[in-house]
């Protein structure tokens, strides 16, 4: 793979800033001059990702993950750092001419051709409800209140009641096999057809906003299924596409917030009345990857399932996946059974508004479906849905909603306060969040002594200087690196700063990850040179030390006696140079 020189790359890094690179892959947020975000690195729950403006370096304080722009995108997307080079210079509008790598290559030509077909048969669909035949569609859907604008907007289709795709994409010299593989064309008995015959078509979208698959919707006949998809496919993946997200990911994260419904009809009803900020899972139970997805959007995430019990099971599913990974969703249970679009057609768009103002805590929603199944006749039952009441407050740190919520539930059940409290006294109290900061190691003042010196090398000439001519080597061996790294650097180029620095090394990870740890320490960014000095000796002292102990392990191992009369020779000379 080829190599991008450095000065390339950091003409790339100058022309970006972190902040906004890594806000177009997460939620971010300011706090000071800093800004923070989950850190996708590990299971966090909290923003402990940092993301310095003045450095342009992130760091997570718990992972210790941290690095320039490139490693974080080069991390995130699991690519190597030419590729992530490349994709951050194509963010600032530099064209990098750079081959792209062979497998990712040969991967986007298969996938292509897919890509292609899908276009093609998107615009044929498109083009159907046009014309005559498309005359009963856009009265059903008129019926429907969606009009011609929306129509276009979402690229809405008409599927016909023959094989006009199949003819044209074997046509355009699409390959038969590839038709069927990729869920465009069905085959029966040698005869090749169109899978979607009679159905208002909608294009799904992948996030980069390719088309990758249809659903149909019958609407002018009977059939068993409403909506037929298209398979799963290479390019096709339920389980890890969301409708609309490339066309909500901007308003989602001007609006900070997105609001996930169900089904096609939700999406573009909201649509309708002015809230972009919404995708769908298709019907489909959210999986990790959705809710990854979702994290990508907002951290502010809103709930809002169909009104009937499927839609309140499905609600209690996403929620235990999206709180897994750290996100906080509000929830929105629409009455009468009723989805979004329905809710909006008939209850109007205000009410719909007032429900997105209103909308629940994950604690209230709880409560309230515990509540929704409890015969408050009887008694076992209530007891069941005080103790479960109790179990969700267990996880609640504010005092006001702790008593408010005590409150309410006596008022519901009957039961006194006072009996309320002492149950939830019995309830062992939430475990203090476990903070995972990296295990601090006691260390040698020594090793201490090499990670100083290392703090004001990639600060000050002189310390690299000093380094230069008076250190043999450090006995850390990544410390070792860094150093010889540093002075790698500073000789090439003349000066040293820790931005310009982490990109000279590129993706080494374990190198840039403690260079940013030791840069992190709290000390002075000038400093005495006497103090290097110090540093140095002390250093020294360490190098004179590890030899001797290695000696004497020699020693006692060795037996021969020859041999170890020399050994001894070479203790007796280092300990002479120990007393110095
Ligand atoms: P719903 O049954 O709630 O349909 O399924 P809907 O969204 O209200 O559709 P309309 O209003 O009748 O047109 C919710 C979603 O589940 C998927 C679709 O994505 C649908 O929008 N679904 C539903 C299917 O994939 N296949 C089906 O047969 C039904
Ligand atoms: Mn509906």
């Amino acid at each position: 793979m080829e190599k991008i020189p450095y000065d390339q790359i950091i003409n790339i890094q100058r022309k970006v800033n972190i902040v906004d690179v890594i806000s177009g892959y997460l939620p971010i947020e300011q706090r000071g001059k800093n800004y923070f975000a989950i850190c996708p690195f590990h299971d966090d729950h909290n923003p402990s990702m940092s993301i310095s403006p003045e450095k342009q370096i992130y760091t997570c304080f718990v992972c210790g993950a941290s690095g320039n722009v490139f490693n974080f995108v080069m991390n995130y997307e699991k690519i190597s750092f030419v590729e992530a080079v490349a994709k951050v210079a194509s963010i600032a509008g530099i064209n990098l001419s750079i081959k792209a790598p062979h497998k990712s290559r040969n991967k986007d030509d298969t996938y292509s051709k897919f890509y292609g077909m899908y276009e093609l048969a998107n615009k044929y669909y498109q083009n159907n409800i046009k014309t005559l035949y498309g005359k009963t569609a856009i009265s059903y859907l008129k019926k429907r209140n969606i009009d011609e604008s929306v129509i276009k907007e979402f690229e809405i289709g008409l599927s016909l009641n023959d094989n006009n795709v199949t003819k044209l994409l074997k046509n355009k010299g699409f390959n038969e096999d590839d038709l069927i593989d990729i869920g465009i064309c069905g085959k029966k008995d040698d005869f090749v057809y169109d899978v979607f015959r009679n159905r208002i078509m909608f294009p799904i979208h992948d996030s980069d906003n390719k088309v990758v698959g249809f659903s149909g919707r019958i609407y002018n006949g009977e059939s068993e299924s409403k909506y037929v998809n298209s398979k799963e496919s290479v390019i096709f993946k339920k389980g890890k596409i969301l409708y609309n997200y490339s066309r909500a990911l901007n308003e989602a994260r001007e609006k900070k917030q997105i609001i996930i419904v169900e089904g096609f009809m939700d999406v573009i009803r909201l649509y309708t009345i002015g809230i972009k900020n919404v995708v769908a899972t298709m019907g489909t139970a959210i999986t990790k990857e959705h809710a990854d997805l979702i994290r990508r959007l907002s951290k502010n995430v809103i709930l809002c399932f169909d009104g009937d019990s499927a839609g309140q099971k499905a609600t209690i599913s996403a929620l235990q996946m999206l709180e897994n990974i750290g996100l906080e969703p509000k929830i929105i249970r629409l009455e009468d059974g009723l989805d979004p679009d329905d809710y909006i057609i008939k209850k109007g768009k205000e009410k719909f508004q007032n429900h997105l103002i209103n909308a629940m805590s994950s604690l209230q929603f709880k409560l309230y479906v515990n509540k929704e199944h409890t015969d408050f006749n009887d008694y076992k039952q209530i007891s069941n849905y005080i103790n479960s009441v109790a179990k969700e407050l267990e996880k609640i740190d504010d005092k006001v909603v702790y008593e408010l919520t005590i409150k309410k539930l006596s008022k519901e059940t009957g039961v006194d306060i006072d009996t309320i409290n002492s149950l939830l006294k019995n309830i062992p109290k939430k475990k203090p969040e476990l903070i995972t900061k990296p295990l601090k190691v006691k260390k040698s003042k020594y090793e201490m002594a090499e990670e100083y010196l290392i703090y004001y090398m990639l600060r000050s000439k002189e310390a690299i200087l000093q380094y230069q001519n008076d250190v043999a080597y450090l006995t850390n061996k990544n410390l070792a690196m860094i150093a010889i790294k540093i002075l790698d650097f500073y000789e090439k180029k003349g000066y040293i700063n820790i931005t310009d620095f982490t990109l000279f090394l590129e993706d080494n990870d374990v190198l840039i990850n403690e260079v940013l740890r030791i840069d992190s320490f709290d000390l002075p960014d000038e400093v005495d040179v006497n103090v290097i000095k110090d540093y140095v000796k002390t250093i020294d002292e360490g190098i004179l030390n590890s030899e001797i102990k290695k000696i004497k392990e020699q020693i006692s191992a060795e037996s021969d006696v020859a041999k170890k009369v020399i050994l001894l020779e070479k203790l007796a000379t280092l300990k002479k140079k120990e007393c110095k």
